[in-house]
């Protein structure tokens, strides 16, 4: 049986997940939730994700990062040239597979026919951005957990899925 493998995102109403490169917000639980689970664990992300996370390289993180181009060696920094390549090297590796996006890892993730668990933030707006969660609403997912919650601008619910 494949290692579980968990997808971790944060998204709008309408899938957005990011904007200029950028999270189009500043959520202060998600952001402490997220960097809770994957402290000491490995994880997995795009290029432009990891250069927008400083974090993806401290608390015992192990980043494996999808890139065609080269990335300075650093300790704990891995990198692949595609997706299948990232989840191979993260095999080898000790602890949790985490995937953080961006896009396309998020839809190659969600189209892996083996166990998955899907950590999503669904944040209750339409937020204008210009890169989007593939849609997840209509695969077969069993709901683990479920918590709402809110700041000054915005509703949210933590949801725990797996398939
Ligand atoms: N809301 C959330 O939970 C969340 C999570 C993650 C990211 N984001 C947001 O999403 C945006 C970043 O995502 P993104 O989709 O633009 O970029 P990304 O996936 O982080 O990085 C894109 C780069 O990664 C490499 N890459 C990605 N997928 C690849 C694949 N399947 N095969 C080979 N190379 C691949 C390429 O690097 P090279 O060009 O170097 O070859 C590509 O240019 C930001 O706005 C970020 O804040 C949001």
């Amino acid at each position: 049986m494949p290692r579980l493998l968990h997808i971790e995102v944060a998204c709008a109403e309408n899938r957005t997940i990011g904007r200029s490169g950028r999270l189009p917000w500043s959520i202060p639980e998600d952001t402490r939730l997220f960097h809770e689970h994957t402290a000491g664990q490995i994880v997995i992300l795009g290029r432009v994700s990891f250069d927008d996370w400083a974090g993806a390289r401290e608390d015992g993180r192990r980043a494996v990062v999808v890139t065609q181009n080269a990335v300075p060696p650093a300790p704990n920094v891995h990198s692949a040239g595609t997706f299948t390549e990232a989840l191979r090297i993260a095999e080898t590796l000790p602890g949790r597979i985490h995937i953080c996006g961006g896009e396309r890892i998020y839809a190659e993730a969600l189209a892996l026919d083996r166990p998955l668990r899907l950590n999503l933030t669904l944040v209750h707006a339409e937020i204008e951005g210009d890169r989007h969660f593939p849609e997840w609403r209509h695969l077969p997912w069993r709901e683990l957990a479920r918590r709402e919650s809110h700041d000054e601008k915005f509703r949210y619910t933590f949801l725990e899925l797996e398939r």
